[in-house]
């Protein structure tokens, strides 16, 4: 029995004698891979041999769970690591997966990792790598994927790239590739996804060999100087999933595309010199073409098996090419298709009725081409369509009745075609934000149920023989664009419409009449009569209005009392990301003693509460959100709190119970950009603003592309801006979407503010934040800036937002200049002209058109450089002081 025992004891310490070995002997390849580099962040500081973590456990190291443990993945990204990648790594007999990606490393492709036996992952994408591809190369044999997107690597792409033959991912996107691409790619048998993408200075054909890969899902060749004609590829690329060869300089006409590629999703040959018929197929079965389909006889519907095979294609981007010939009219009725972009070509034909089995269908842009073809009824029957353009085609007969019956319709353009007959009532679509029917041939009157869309916004009727005379109501809709010039318009002109927009939009209709025009109306005193009697009503449903606001918010505040006493039993917790010397309960006392500042927005209230140490912090509060677990709530609020931007307000904590959140920022003294546009003798000079503007870009760039994860803002207003003591914008309210979840923050935007003039008109339809609707809000906030204006006049009932009224203003001759703030425009007209520019920019109905952030960044600071060279000249007076 002792024997025994003894033996087991032997045994036991000899096993984990064993196991001790193994892990030291690891956690030492890893502390000499950690000698070679530099960690100014210090966040490998778990990577110690001091530490009692085991090395299993450091951040970024994943073990197997066999036993003994065996590091296989180390994943690194954005660490903001630099210095050497050792060699010594590959001592890790089970490394698998190497992830450098996003950090400083700054030297020559570390093909000494070839050593690393089980390696079949390496990831060094955006670093700072240089030099060359190596012939070499091919000692990564066993690699599966490989990325080097994103870093600086020039020079050929070696032949030896074609003995990896186990590779399936390859990315070289965003390099300073040159010369061209080798044929033996088409060797690398088993790759799924080739990326060359953003390679400027590559000058190269596509190689024919590429067509050989059938196991390729995504084909990424975009903006990289590839030119000549598109080899015969596509019949080999059978699996092909995602092609993009856009922005390039390819020419010619498409090789054929038979019926080979299934399971096409997204096709996008936009932005080159490709000209001719498109070749059939895609997707579709050979016998569409025998029924007739190409030459437009065709007129039953597709027999579903048919169709099948393209079933899952869902964008198609062609535009700007010189394609000829019939646009293939299978496509307009493919079931998954979200978007069609043909624009700028000379594609005929016609588009079918069959468009309304296409219902996903979300956009539509074929300006600029010879379509001949009716506006088909089936157009009307996609409820999913939010864009339709199709200027510049030869569309001819009438609007059908429901031309625009999508409820999330937005933009339609039909300018520049022969469309005849009257112009149907529109009712449905009341998300439609521009309409431009303008040069057709419509005739009769324009509907009364224009004026029933709530946010129409422009609306271009001219150059058509329409008569009658305009509605009346139209002047309720703030109109930024009504341009009716051209038509056989005839009676009075709403008085609005004179007043706020430029002549010229309705000349060219001899009968109108009104004050300014060349007729003067008879018979004032009948309408006088109905304009007092509208008058009335307007003024007793204002009454009515401001009664169920009241009782509503009666209602609000009855819940929020009951609430609050609820709530206070609940168990707090509490993360504070700075020693705070305060508890969750003192800042509750705090709180309910305080009015809270300002309306806080759609969010929760602001309170300013002072600390036991004389500081004060700006509480907001939160409630009724149904949030994430405890833990994923802190894992959020952390990514938020770690940002560190002179133009971003800190978060110094948050306290948290069942139905409420604090978070606690960083008070900042001067209050609100808002507020001090409020105030009516606010005179912020001109240098200050533009301080403000460029304080406020630098926040958002860096949001949009600096900090990771990368974050849009999605309510900017000027009220989410505060100043500090210099008037150093600083950004609050952010990436509140990520504490509350998506759908609480919608439902909490649709019933704040969905008609806030800070959210873009695309919102209505699409409701994805995107960089592009920070873009737009920003523009506001430029508008606020440049004209002194608030973006929404309070009450009011005739005020414009600023967007709409600069946006008419700006029409007028000499408007530009009508709409900078008169009382600081004198000395610097010329740079507040140029940041004018820039906010009409941002504020394009049109979302490509926005500029990015960080353009905007750079645009403002030029004008500021040129600003203060020019202030420097002049030198003399100084700035005037602040008031408020
Ligand atoms: C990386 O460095 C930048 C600039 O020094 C710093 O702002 C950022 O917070 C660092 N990121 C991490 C993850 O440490
Ligand atoms: C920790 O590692 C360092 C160098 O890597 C070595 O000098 C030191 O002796 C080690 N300490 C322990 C306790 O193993
Ligand atoms: C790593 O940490 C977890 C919990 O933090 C623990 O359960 C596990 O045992 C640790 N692993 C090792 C190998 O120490
Ligand atoms: C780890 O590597 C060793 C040595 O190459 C090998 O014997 C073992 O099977 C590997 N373990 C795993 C889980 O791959
Ligand atoms: C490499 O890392 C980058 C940065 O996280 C990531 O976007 C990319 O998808 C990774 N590459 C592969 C092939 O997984
Ligand atoms: C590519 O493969 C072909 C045959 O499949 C072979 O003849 C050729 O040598 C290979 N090229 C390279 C560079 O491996
Ligand atoms: C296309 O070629 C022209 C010169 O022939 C060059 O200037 C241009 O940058 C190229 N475009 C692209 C997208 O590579
Ligand atoms: C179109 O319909 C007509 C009458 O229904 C029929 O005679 C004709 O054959 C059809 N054309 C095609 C191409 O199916
Ligand atoms: C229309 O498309 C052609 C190419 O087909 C292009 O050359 C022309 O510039 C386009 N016109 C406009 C106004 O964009
Ligand atoms: C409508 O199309 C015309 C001609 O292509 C263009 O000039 C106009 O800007 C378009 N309108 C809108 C609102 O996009």
């Amino acid at each position: 029995m002792a024997i025994f025992s003894r033996c087991f004891v032997l045994l036991s310490f000899s096993f984990s004698f064993f196991l001790l070995a193994s892990a030291s002997s690891e956690a030492d390849i890893l502390l000499s891979f950690k000698d070679s580099i530099e960690d100014v962040s210090n966040t490998l500081s778990s990577w110690s041999n001091t530490t009692a973590i085991h090395h299993c456990n450091w951040t970024g190291v994943t073990c197997t769970n066999t036993f003994p443990q065996n590091v296989y993945f180390i994943d690194l990204q954005s660490m903001n690591l630099s210095g050497e990648i050792s060699p010594s790594i590959c001592q890790l007999p089970n490394l698998t997966n190497l992830n450098l990606a996003d950090n400083l490393f700054n030297q020559a492709i570390p093909l000494h990792l070839s050593q690393c036996a089980s390696l079949e992952t390496l990831n060094i994408s955006n670093n700072l790598i240089w030099g060359t591809i190596p012939e070499q190369i091919s000692q990564f044999q066993f690699l599966k994927v490989l990325d080097f997107s994103r870093n600086h690597i020039e020079g050929k792409i070696p032949e030896g790239i074609g003995l990896l033959n186990n590779l399936q991912v390859l990315n070289l996107g965003g390099n300073l590739l040159t010369g061209s691409v080798p044929m033996v790619l088409g060797n690398c048998s088993e790759l799924v996804v080739l990326d060359i993408s953003q390679n400027p200075f590559l000058l190269s054909e596509i190689p024919a060999d590429i067509g050989k890969l059938n196991k390729l899902e995504m084909l990424l060749l975009q903006s990289s100087g590839f030119y000549g004609q598109i080899p015969n590829i596509f019949e080999g690329l059978k699996s092909l999933s995602i092609l993009d060869l856009s922005v390039n300089n390819l020419t010619g006409s498409l090789p054929p595309i038979g019926m080979s590629l299934p399971n096409l999703v997204s096709f996008d040959v936009s932005q080159n010199k490709l000209f001719g018929p498109f070749p059939n197929g895609i997707c579709e079965a050979k016998d569409l073409a025998n029924l007739g389909l190409y030459s437009n006889s065709f007129n039953g519907s597709i027999p579903n098996d048919l169709i099948k095979e393209c079933s899952n294609l869902e964008r198609f981007q062609v535009q700007n090419n010189m394609f000829t010939g019939n646009f293939p009219s299978w496509l307009w009725s493919l079931p998954k298709l979200k978007l069609i972009r043909a624009e700028n070509n000379r594609f005929s034909g016609e588009i079918p009725d069959s468009i309304s089995k296409a219902t996903q269908l979300e956009q539509v842009q074929i300006d600029n081409n010879s379509f001949v073809s009716k506006v088909p009824q089936g157009l009307g029957l996609v409820s999913s369509l939010y864009r339709f353009s199709a200027s510049q085609n030869k569309l001819y007969g009438e609007l059908p009745p429901n031309f625009c019956d999508s409820p999330v319709m937005s933009i339609m353009n039909f300018s520049h075609n022969y469309l005849s007959g009257g112009f149907p009532e529109v009712k449905k679509c009341r998300k439609l934000v521009s309409l431009s029917l303008a040069d057709n041939n419509l005739v009769g009157e324009i509907p009364q149920s224009l004026a029933d869309l709530p946010v129409l916004t422009y609306l271009d009727l001219s150059h058509n023989n329409l008569s009658g005379p305009i509605p009346e109501g139209l002047q309720n809709l703030k109109l930024a664009l009504f341009n009716v010039s051209f038509n056989r318009l005839s009676g009075r002109v709403p008085l609005s419409l004179i007043s706020g927009l430029p002549a010229s939009f309705l000349q060219g209709n001899p009968d109108l009449c009104g004050p300014g025009l060349p007729n003067t109306c008879s018979g004032d005193q009948s309408r006088h009569r109905t304009a007092n009697l509208s008058k009335l009503t307007g003024a007793l449903s204002s009454i009515a209005l401001v009664f169920v606001v009241a009782i509503v918010a009666f209602g609000v505040y009855v819940l929020r009392q009951s609430h609050k006493q609820k709530s206070q039993m609940d168990a707090w917790k509490s993360v504070f990301f700075y020693p705070m010397r305060i508890n969750e309960h003192d800042l509750i006392m705090a709180m309910d003693g305080k009015a809270a500042r300002g309306d806080g927005g759609a969010f929760g209230q602001v309170y300013i509460v002072n600390l036991p140490n004389g500081e004060s912090v700006a509480v907001k509060r939160l409630e009724n959100f149904r949030s994430q677990s405890f833990k994923a709530l802190k894992t959020e609020v952390k990514t938020l709190a770690k940002i560190r931007h002179r133009n971003i307000v800190k978060i110094l904590g948050f306290c948290h119970n069942d139905d409420s959140l604090l978070l606690i920022y960083e008070n900042i003294s001067r209050g609100s950009l808002g507020d001090v546009i409020r105030k009516p003798d606010s005179q912020l000079p001109w240098t200050i603003r533009l301080r403000i503007a460029i304080g406020v870009a630098q926040g958002l760039a860096y949001l949009h592309q600096d900090y990771l994860p990368r974050l849009l803002h999605r309510n900017i207003k000027s009220r989410n801006i505060l100043l500090d003591a210099d008037f150093e914008p600083k950004l609050t309210d952010f990436a509140l979407d990520r504490i509350v979840g998506e759908t609480a923050y919608q439902l909490s935007l649709a019933s704040g503010s969905e008609k806030s003039c800070y959210i873009p008109p695309e919102y209505g339809h699409t409701k994805k934040a995107t960089e592009q609707s920070d873009a737009y809000s920003f523009g506001v906030i430029l508008l606020e800036l440049v004209t002194g204006r608030q973006a929404e006049q309070p009450a009011a009932m005739d005020s414009l937002n600023v967007v709409k009224w600069v946006r008419r203003k700006i029409n007028l001759k000499n408007g530009a200049v009508q709409v900078l703030d008169p009382k600081i425009s004198q000395n610097c007209q010329q740079a507040m002209l140029a940041v004018l520019e820039i906010a009409v920019q941002c504020t394009s109905v049109v979302p490509e058109k926005r500029p990015r952030m960080s353009e905007v960044l750079k645009a403002l600071q030029s004008i500021n450089s040129r600003n203060s060279l020019a202030s420097k000249e002049l030198s003399s007076s100084g700035e005037s002081s602040v008031h408020f």
